[in-house]
This record gives structure tokens, sequence and C-alpha cells, in this order.
């Protein structure tokens, strides 16, 4: 199973420093099924016994793009892994940015974690599976380092997370367009975990708010 946090707009350099210490110490080697997504200023240059992502980045190794991360600023971090496609970013850029990063990331071998979801009118008017199929449009499905992310809109920061028949029609037709690992993510928490990573086709978790404190996290992770 993988177990990926995103930390969004929390930790410090100094308090991530701190939560990597004791996530590296918890899992004693290198895991290549738990990740963390970091804000950018915090990205650590040592080795980690998890895999270290970057929450957003530009398709370019370096330029004229204000504000941006490219690939040589993830290269100083040795960072390989990449999130694309999380809601609260595509409300920033469009869908032509974002294909364009999947085509960039591939093209460096990144480990993508392109995320995926609709919001409540979408699934109240039964347009949900064609409305993620159209985001994925495009998409090399077949690229072996491509995760799915289902994060149903509604889901996200609420404390409710989806309903478990509904996570599980979506990753069912998701599994019959793509062989890539599938998560859900949307208010996952220890109450929830155990259910959610139990629907079929469900490969891990890709948490928000239970993942801010490194001790929930492993908690989650430890089952
Ligand atoms: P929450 O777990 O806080 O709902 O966030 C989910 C999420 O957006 C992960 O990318």
């Amino acid at each position: 199973m993988i177990f990926a946090a995103n930390l969004k707009c929390n930790h410090t350099r100094a308090s991530f420093k701190n939560y990597a210490e004791i996530l590296n110490e918890t899992l004693g080697a290198k895991s290549e099924d738990i990740i963390v997504f970091p804000p950018s200023v915090a990205f650590l240059e040592d080795e980690n016994n998890f895999i270290q992502g970057t929450q957003n980045f530009y398709p370019c190794f370096n330029g004229a793009f204000t504000g941006e991360l490219g690939r040589e600023h993830l290269d100083e971090f040795g960072i390989k892994c990449v999130l694309i496609g999380h809601s609260e970013r595509r409300v920033l850029g469009d869908e032509e940015l974002i294909k364009a990063k999947f085509a960039f990331a591939k093209e460096q071998a990144y480990k993508i974690i392109f995320c995926i979801g609709e919001n409540l009118d979408t699934k109240n008017s039964n347009q949900t599976l064609q409305f993620l199929k159209q985001q994925l449009d495009g998409l090399d499905l077949d690229y072996e380092k491509l995760i799915i992310a289902y994060e149903p809109i509604y889901s996200i920061g609420t404390g409710v997370s989806a309903d478990n028949k509904d996570i599980a029609k979506v990753l069912e037709y998701l599994a019959t367009l793509t062989k890539a690992p599938l998560l859900y993510g949307g208010s996952v928490n220890e109450n929830n975990i155990k259910e959610i990573l139990s629907v079929k086709h469900c490969g891990g978790v890709l948490i928000g708010s239970a993942a801010l404190k490194v001790e929930n996290f492993i908690k989650l992770i430890k089952g």
C-alpha cells in the first residue's frame, strides 16, 4: 500500500526537518511506498527513508518563470516525484499547463501522482466517470511511474470522506483504463482508513490534514 502525505502550505523548514527525522527513524529503511510532499522551502537535501516529492513545479529546467521551480531546483534535493493536478492547484492554472507538466515529468522519468476528482455538482448529476475520463484525456496511462489519486473535491478538508461505494465505483472504472496504482484522497483519517484501504483496486491513500502531525501519519501507516 502507498501512503502519501500532502503537507500543502503547512510546516516550516525547521518543523519539517523534525517531521522527517521522526519518520526516518520509525521507517528504519528506505520505503518507496511512503511519499511526503512538503512545501518547497522545506525540501531536505539529506537522504530520507521516504520519497520526498514536490507539490508543484514548472515544466522547465530553469528560465524566466517568476516564482516557479524547475528541474534544476528539484535536482538539488534529489526530487524525482511530483504531484500534478491537485484540485487546489487546478483552480490556479489551465488544463494545458497540467498536460505540459505531465509530459515534462514523464520525459524526466519522474514518479507522477496525478490527481483527479469531481465536485459535488458533477457527482449529483451523475457525470463523475465522464468527468474523470476527461481529466485523464491525452495522458499516457501506461506510463510505468504513474500513480493516480482520486480525490473528490467535496471530500477534501471536510472531515467526511467519500462514500466507500462511490470510491469503489470510481476505482473500478479507473482500473479499466490503467494499470497504475490507484489512491484515494479526501478526509482520510484513523477512523476510515481501514475501510478505504479495503476497497477493491485501492492501492493506497493521499492524506492531507491527518498527516500534518508526523505521529498521526505514522499511526495511519502502521494501521
Ligand atoms: P485532507 O486529507 O485534508 O482532506 O486533504 C486531502 C488532500 O487534498 C490530499 O492531497
